[in-house]
């Protein structure tokens, strides 16, 4: 019998993913305030970015310059036509609307920018999708509320929401949340997703405390800035549905399929623990709209306290989210063999697999963890998923006569989209991929350049030294193909074997 030809569902929502703040430089522009990544350094695979209160002349802060979308963005989303874009994932800078996040008004030149940015997509026929909130909180709100450990955070959120929904209610008609707000489950997140300031040169991810036991009025903080965060996103998502019936708001997670180690129950138990407080905890409230069972054992044992109040409850049962969207960069191990070693992965901390590869930055890449996760998901919650960032950062070469042969990137996301596709005839049911950095931009974990994840190569480097040019890499190509054809283009070939982190010789 002949096969049938391998092809994504009509309508799937292809495209690619950025964030403001890693992306759109003009850090003071028009108005814009600070936001906490602007107080960000720039660091290495080996030297953490560093975190400083007032922003000091002799260091350098990615974030102020990036790749300046802010100014390219018509030829940047000209590019994204090109290749065929059916959706482009673009977060709003908070700073831009409400610049230190208290005011009562917004600031308009602010929102005439995004308008301008949604308007050239909408000419191209590209759906944004668009992150309220990704790494980019108002340093104000840091610096003299305490970031989402204040309540009172919420309000100021709700009335950017309420800005950006009613402003842009005939433009943008998908939402997230909070990116990656799992991530506050950890103390990774405590800065970059709680607005929580650490100490003027500590590290980003805090790594000076992570030697020493976090305190039990600590975890309690970030877990009550989580719970903000709920409350927010809840009465986000409800907000967004009043105001026009026709929007979809999903909430992000920084999602990674946990293994166990080995078979031993230990181990066994311990997987599904970590799966239940990385992935589930925040899934379940935002899907289900209810804490899960397990959060207060959890919550006992550790000592966590959460600022609750009465009515809580009720908000979540009242904001569940239409779709659930999220990361998908590794897969991790866990054991409970506290001799096994800890690697690097998506800002987590997991253990090594013996059965995979891992990137030049120690990612592990686990395509078959997709579809495991995939189906996960879709398991546990039966709600469209999208995923929402996916992609090999790497060190490209640019040759002498300027061509840029990202065969390792093409051979990632091939396999990405591979097991995609077989989760979807599993019977997932997946909206979209927007594999992210579509163009190079500046790392989160690392602030550097050199960590490249685009179809279009920016040409800047690590000190900022460059032309800013944009250059279409082979992956532009083969993505554009993969577009036009649904998918088959990809899944018609075969596999290409790649030595991922001895790429570069
Ligand atoms: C996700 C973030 O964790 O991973 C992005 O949402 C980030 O902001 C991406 O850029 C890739 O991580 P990195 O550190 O390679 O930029």
């Amino acid at each position: 019998m002949e096969e049938k030809q391998k092809i994504f569902p009509p309508g799937f929502l292809w495209g690619g993913a950025v964030a403001a703040n890693q992306a759109e430089g003009a850090w003071q522009a028009d108005g814009k305030g600070d936001s906490v990544a602007d107080h960000i350094t720039a660091g290495t695979k080996t030297s953490p970015r560093r975190f400083t209160e007032q922003i000091r002349p002799e260091e350098n802060y990615p974030s102020h310059e990036a790749i300046d979308f802010y100014h390219r963005y018509e030829e940047d989303i000209a590019l994204f036509a090109e290749m065929g874009f059916k959706v482009f994932r673009i977060s709003i800078a908070w700073t831009r609307i409400f610049p230190k996040g208290d005011e009562i008004s917004p600031n308009r030149a602010g929102i005439a920018y995004y308008r301008k940015v949604f308007e050239t997509c909408k000419k191209y026929g590209i759906e944004p999708l668009v992150t309220l909130s990704h790494y980019e909180m108002p340093y104000y709100l840091c610096e003299h509320y305490g970031g989402w450990t204040n309540r009172q955070t919420i309000a100021f959120f709700l009335r950017y929401c309420e800005t950006v929904f009613r402003e842009y209610q005939d433009l943008v008609h998908y939402w997230l949340t909070f990116n990656e707000m799992n991530t506050l489950v950890s103390r990774f997140g405590t800065l970059l997703a709680g607005g929580i300031l650490p100490e003027d040169g500590e590290d980003l991810f805090g790594r000076k405390r992570l030697g020493s036991p976090e305190t039990v009025a600590e975890k309690s903080r970030r877990f009550t800035a989580l719970h903000h965060q709920f409350l927010a996103g809840a009465q986000a998502v409800k907000m967004a549905h009043e105001i026009n019936p026709e929007n979809k708001v999903g909430c992000m997670l920084s999602a990674a399929g946990v293994y166990p180690y080995t078979c031993s129950p230990e181990d066994v138990l311990e997987a599904q623990a970590q799966m239940e407080r990385s992935n589930w905890l925040c899934g379940d409230v935002c899907v289900r709209g209810a804490y899960p069972y397990f959060a207060e054992r959890f919550f006992r044992e550790n000592g966590v306290q959460i600022r609750k109040e009465a009515g809580d409850d009720e908000i979540l049962k009242n904001g569940k989210v239409d779709f659930l969207s999220f990361s998908y960069y590794s897969s991790r191990c866990a054991t409970a063999d506290p001799k096994v070693i800890q690697t690097a992965g998506n800002m987590m901390l997991g253990v090594p697999n013996p059965y995979l590869e891992a990137s030049e930055w120690g990612w592990i890449i686990d395509p078959k963890g997709l579809r495991y996760l995939l189906n996960e998901l879709y398991g546990r919650y039966q709600i469209p998923l999208m995923v929402v960032e996916n992609g090999l950062g790497a060190v490209d070469r640019v040759t002498e006569d300027g061509q840029i042969h990202d065969d390792y990137r093409i051979a990632y996301l091939s396999e990405h989209i591979r097991q995609m596709w077989e989760a979807v005839n599993d019977g997932v049911e997946l909206l979209g991929y927007t594999p992210w950095g579509c163009i190079d931009l500046i790392s989160a974990s690392t602030g550097e350049m050199k960590k490249r994840y685009g179809f279009i190569y920016v040409d800047k480097d690590d000190e900022g030294k460059g032309t800013l040019e944009r250059k279409k890499k082979d992956s532009f190509a083969w993505y554009r193909e993969c577009i036009r054809t649904n998918g088959a283009s990809v899944l018609s070939t075969n596999k290409k074997r790649i030595n991922y982190d001895k790429k570069t010789g």
